[in-house]
């Protein structure tokens, strides 16, 4: 795979590390033999200029503003397929035929109801608990359940896990929110679509049929692909390294959701409402992005900026559009709506935001939809957890399989006390 090498010089050595060169995108410098070679580590807190690994699984531009799910742009997957094709395709790397699709679809269906003495999870949490508490413990404790797909060694028992933490966490995520309110849990329906029927587990209630609608539905489908997979984040970093330790996948997802959790990660859709809602309308926006510059103020504009983008993210692209087109089929007038459109409008203009690249991510429209839609706010994290459950199970795959990858175990640069004699008591 290496093909030039990068010369290396400094500290009376000088060393040629191997370069690789990927499909598309940034070369790497191979540093594996760093160490041995000059007896220094790499200093790269936050990881901003590494790479932990190789996949064939999601790219990202972050200038070009390009995501691609083994190669497809995802405007082209958002408008012409849908959430089951697209685990599919990320766990497989092929888009399915006909048959492979109905095949999947059917397991993925007949793996959604969980065992039912987890219900008894639910009553150990809070009413108030926040659902997000919730899904990490229970998604965790599907390892007490679920002992015949725990042996990472096991192709057969990786992809039993794998369908079962894609098909239940629907199902667990809408009893979170059942529990939360005090209604009755909603048991899965098989004649139903995978986006439908998380509506009818979410919203329904045993006193009358619920009617699974057509724009929510597809809404629904949308938003799970648009927050599928996004290459080595901070939650998906997580689930990685969880799994190089050799844990079970179930404790290796319960990881990625806490880590998902964090404001400056899944938990900026929550945190994004909560700011809109604060700013409340449109003539006090100048005040709240004053505030986002102001280096003395912690608060930041939540839904801008990333890590990666430098350019829209094309997610946010098209969940502005469904959020237009979502508020009009529903005609639900927000007028959170209005004030984000003018904060982006405002903030892209301002030279601040020009000069360090900061737009709108995912999560700056897809809370306005999820409000739309009869979503509490604090449900909107859970739902990225739910999306993004095929990304950490594929990416997960992926690195069990890779014969490359060992234990994730990074070292540091030690500014501590040198060695020094323990000091009894009566000479401290
Ligand atoms: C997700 O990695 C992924 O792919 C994540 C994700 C996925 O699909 O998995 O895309 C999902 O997590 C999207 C991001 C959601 N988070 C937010 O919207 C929270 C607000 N954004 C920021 O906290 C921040 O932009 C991050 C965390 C997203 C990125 O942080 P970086 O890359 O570490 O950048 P940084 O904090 O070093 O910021 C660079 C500069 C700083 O100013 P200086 O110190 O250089 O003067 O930009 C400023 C920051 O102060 N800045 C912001 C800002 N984001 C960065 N200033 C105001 N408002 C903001 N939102």
């Amino acid at each position: 795979m290496s093909e030039d090498k990068m010369k290396l010089e400094g500290d009376g050595k000088s060393i040629d590390l191997p370069i690789h060169s990927g499909t598309v995108g940034p070369k790497v410098i191979d540093i594996r033999s760093l160490y041995s070679q000059t007896g220094m580590f790499t200093y790269d807190p936050g990881y901003t200029s590494t790479g932990s690994c190789e996949s064939k699984i999601t790219y990202i531009d972050g200038e070009a503003g390009i995501l691609l799910y083994r190669g497809y742009p995802i405007a082209q997957l958002a408008e012409k397929s849908n959430f089951m094709e697209v685990c599919y395709l990320l766990m497989y790397g092929e888009l399915p035929s006909k048959e492979e699709a109905a095949k999947f679809e059917h397991d993925i269906t007949y793996h959604t109801m969980l065992h039912e003495q987890l219900n008894k999870f639910f009553s150990g949490f809070r009413r108030d608990a926040h659902p997000m508490a919730i899904m990490v413990g229970v998604v965790g404790a599907l390892a007490a359940f679920y002992h015949d797909s725990t042996d990472i060694n096991d192709p057969h028992q990786r992809i039993i896990a794998s369908y079962r933490l894609i098909a239940k966490m629907p199902t667990i995520a809408a009893m979170a929110h059942k529990y939360s309110t005090g209604q009755p849990f909603v048991y899965p329906k098989n004649e139903l679509s995978y986006a439908g029927n998380f509506l009818n587990m979410m919203f329904a209630v045993p006193c009358e049929e619920y009617k699974v609608n057509p724009v929510l539905e597809n809404a629904m489908d949308l938003i799970f692909t648009l927050h599928a997979d996004h290459e080595q984040n901070a939650s998906t970093s997580t689930v990685r390294l969880a799994g190089s330790s050799g844990a079970n996948p179930f404790a290796c997802i319960a990881a990625g959701i806490a880590s998902l959790w964090g404001p400056a990660h899944g938990g900026a859709n929550e945190a994004c409402l909560n700011m809109l809602g604060e700013i409340g309308t449109v003539d006090r926006i100048p005040e709240f992005i004053r505030r986002a510059k102001d280096k003395s103020d912690p608060f930041r504009l939540m839904g801008f900026g990333h890590r990666v983008y430098k350019n829209f993210d094309p997610r946010a692209t098209v969940l502005k559009k469904a959020a237009d087109q979502v508020l009009k089929e529903l005609k639900v007038s927000d007028p959170l709506f209005d004030v984000a459109k003018k904060l982006e409008e405002m903030a892209v203009e301002d030279p601040y935001f020009k000069e360090k690249k900061l737009y709108p991510n995912v999560d700056f429209y897809s809370g306005i939809i999820l409000k739309a839609m009869g979503f509490p706010t604090s449900m909107f994290t859970v739902l990225f957890a739910l999306a993004r459950t095929v990304g950490w199970v594929s990416q997960w795959n992926e690195m069990v399989a890779d014969p490359v990858q060992k234990i994730g175990r990074p070292r540091q640069l030690y500014t501590g006390e040198p060695e020094r004699d323990f000091v009894p008591m009566g000479k401290r």
